[in-house]
């Protein structure tokens, strides 16, 4: 009896502390619309229990709070930066115009206030926002710079899916850091100081800036938005007892049906929103979020070798989370809920991707590493140039859809004896990039291997996305297309591999809008046969006046001759003009 009591004592003990989490991991506070506030400050954080090392967070010490978006609501987000030095911060994954992107055009000096507006035209996703300056991105976001953005829109929330914030549903950065145990800092590099290389042993592993964290998951279904925000690592996600992800939702929104699959493999940048089915587990039990890396194919960082062909580890090792497997937060199961969602529903979004036929125009892109010169950008795999801010790289009209080919070169880029294919020849370094374009979501169309084997996106990878995994000697084409926003300031495109960001592999484009071409000598109104003025002073006034507001643009091949009006004027997008074979809307 006495026996039975110690027992039962102690079986109580053990089982809440089951109950408890030990060590929760933060979750970031929500915040709602249409306005946001946000304030970049410097913090500490203790990565490391008794130490102090320096931060910074959005509206705290590190991380920045959720931001919660409804498709079509007019927002404004107010950040005011008071780190002491520039910064930007950028919307990941939105389509906004560039003047609202928050890219390295956009600078936010100290104590100033970045206010940019939009409509959120996105569908509901998870996203995430960060800092974008050249050269200080990886050092500000790995300080702690980084907040989810969820977009809601009615197609999801029709759908019976996990959504309470925080109970059946939670937003998970994982990341990895390199930490300088002696000086208690974040190590980083900046693109104009390579350092040591120390930022390459980032082998303390923190979900929502936590190490060693748990959280507490109901007895059923539960989404998690998985968002790799790394500085280079891939992570090879699954569950300690190997059991299924169901993967509902790519970068850019849901997927068309749940994918099961029991490894999501995610680059930096990219995000996978899933579903965990825990009500096959009992309350009390623990299962852990893993990341298989010993599976990781040599080429990616986070395996054993990040660098084919490379001749030695360098810097990269020793590093004891490099190619093994490793946890990165346990999941503490506790009782239901009191409306659990306990299915995941058969199908999903309505995906429709963009048909290949619908394409105008192919680009290659070619992204280069290795022979010891800066990492880069190029529209061959012999480019010599990083990016330069003051040069745009591509111009793409306004509505056009476009096919990228994107090649991560392995090879020696720089002799013509070595075929590219032949990956067993290869001279120089091999690595992989995650490329990311900011603008557009896009549709994976194929991957082609170093041998040529050609391969279709998995299921996971069929919806939309704005950032791809390109492996060493892979060429992976996607497609996309560029609507509604034309300006002279740029979007970027790039490794999102933060060190290689800074360094250079960057590049970036404009959107210009169409160009209508109006014979003066024909479309002149005393030519016409009727004599209606079809081609009225006014309309071209209102035209002329829309200039101001966007850009379109007519060129009057005649060199306007036609009275007061310059020879090119830039007009409004939609607007309709009358030309002597009917009236034309401009798209
Ligand atoms: Cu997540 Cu151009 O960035
Ligand atoms: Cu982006
Ligand atoms: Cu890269």
């Amino acid at each position: 009896m006495k026996l039975y009591k110690i027992f039962n004592f102690w079986f109580v003990v053990l089982l809440a502390s089951k109950l408890w989490s030990q060590n929760p991991i933060i979750i970031p506070p929500q915040l709602f619309g249409p306005i946001y506030d946000l304030e970049m400050q410097n913090g500490t954080h203790q990565y490391l229990d008794g130490h102090d090392a320096p931060s910074m967070g959005f509206n705290g010490d590190i991380l920045g709070p959720t931001l919660v978006m409804d498709a079509g609501d007019l927002v404004q987000i107010n950040v005011l930066n008071s780190l002491g030095e520039e910064t930007t911060v950028h919307w990941h994954g939105l389509h906004v115009a560039p003047e609202d992107d928050g890219g390295p055009h956009s600078e936010i000096d100290p104590l100033e206030t970045y206010s940019p507006q939009f409509e959120v035209l996105d569908k509901a996703s998870t996203y995430w926002y960060h800092p974008h300056l050249h050269h200080r991105t990886f050092k500000h976001v790995s300080f702690g710079l980084s907040g989810f953005i969820i977009i809601r829109d009615t197609e999801e929330q029709a759908l019976n899916l996990p959504r309470t914030y925080g109970v059946d549903d939670f937003p998970l950065v994982l990341q990895t850091k390199s930490y300088d145990p002696v000086n208690h800092e974040i190590r980083y590099i900046t693109g104009i100081n390579p350092g040591n290389g120390l930022h390459n042993r980032d082998s303390l592993v923190m979900v929502n800036a936590t190490i060693d964290g748990d959280l507490d998951v109901p007895q059923q279904m539960v989404r998690l938005r998985l968002l790799n925000g790394s500085q280079q690592r891939v992570f090879e996600v699954g569950l300690s007892d190997d059991s299924d992800l169901h993967q509902i939702g790519s970068d850019g929104g849901l997927l068309s049906a749940p994918y099961a699959t029991d490894r999501i493999r995610l680059s930096p940048g990219e995000r996978a929103e899933v579903i965990v089915d825990f009500s096959s587990y009992s309350v009390g039990q623990s299962i852990e979020l893993m990341s298989y890396a010993s599976e990781l194919p040599d080429g990616i960082w986070g395996a054993d070798d990040p660098i084919i062909n490379h001749g030695g580890p360098g810097t990269y090792n020793p590093n004891p989370i490099n190619g093994a497997d490793f946890t990165m937060l346990t999941f503490n199961i506790i009782a239901q809920t009191v409306d659990p969602v306990l299915s995941i529903p058969a199908t999903l979004a309505n995906v429709v991707p963009i048909p290949e036929e619908e394409a105008t125009v192919t680009r290659t892109k070619h992204l280069i590493a290795g022979n010891g010169s800066a990492v880069r950008i190029g529209n061959t795999p012999q480019s010599a140039d990083g990016f330069d801010i003051d040069v745009i790289n591509d111009v793409i009209t306004l509505g056009t859809t476009e096919i990228w080919e994107i090649s991560s070169d392995t090879i020696a880029y720089d002799t013509t004896s070595v075929d590219p294919l032949e990956i067993d020849t290869m001279t120089w370094p091999g690595q992989y990039h995650p490329f990311h374009i900011h603008d557009v979501q896009f549709f994976i169309l194929d991957r082609t291997d170093g041998d040529g084997n050609v391969t279709l996106p998995h299921p996971g990878e069929q919806g939309r996305k704005d950032v791809v995994l390109v492996n060493p000697g892979e060429t992976v084409r996607f497609i996309a297309t560029f609507d509604d926003f034309a300006s002279p300031v740029p979007y970027m495109y790039h490794c999102h591999i933060l060190p290689h960001e800074d360094a250079g592999m960057m590049a970036q484009f404009t959107v210009e809008p169409p160009t209508i071409y109006v014979d003066n000598t024909v479309n002149h109104p005393s030519s016409l046969e009727d004599g209606s003025l079809t081609y009225p002073y006014n309309e071209f006034s209102e035209a002329y006046e829309a200039a101001s507001i966007q850009h379109g643009k007519i060129v009057f091949l005649s060199g306007g001759t036609y009275g007061e009006f310059p020879p090119e004027i830039t007009v409004f997008k939609g607007i309709e003009l009358q030309l002597d074979d009917g009236s034309i809307t401009i798209e």
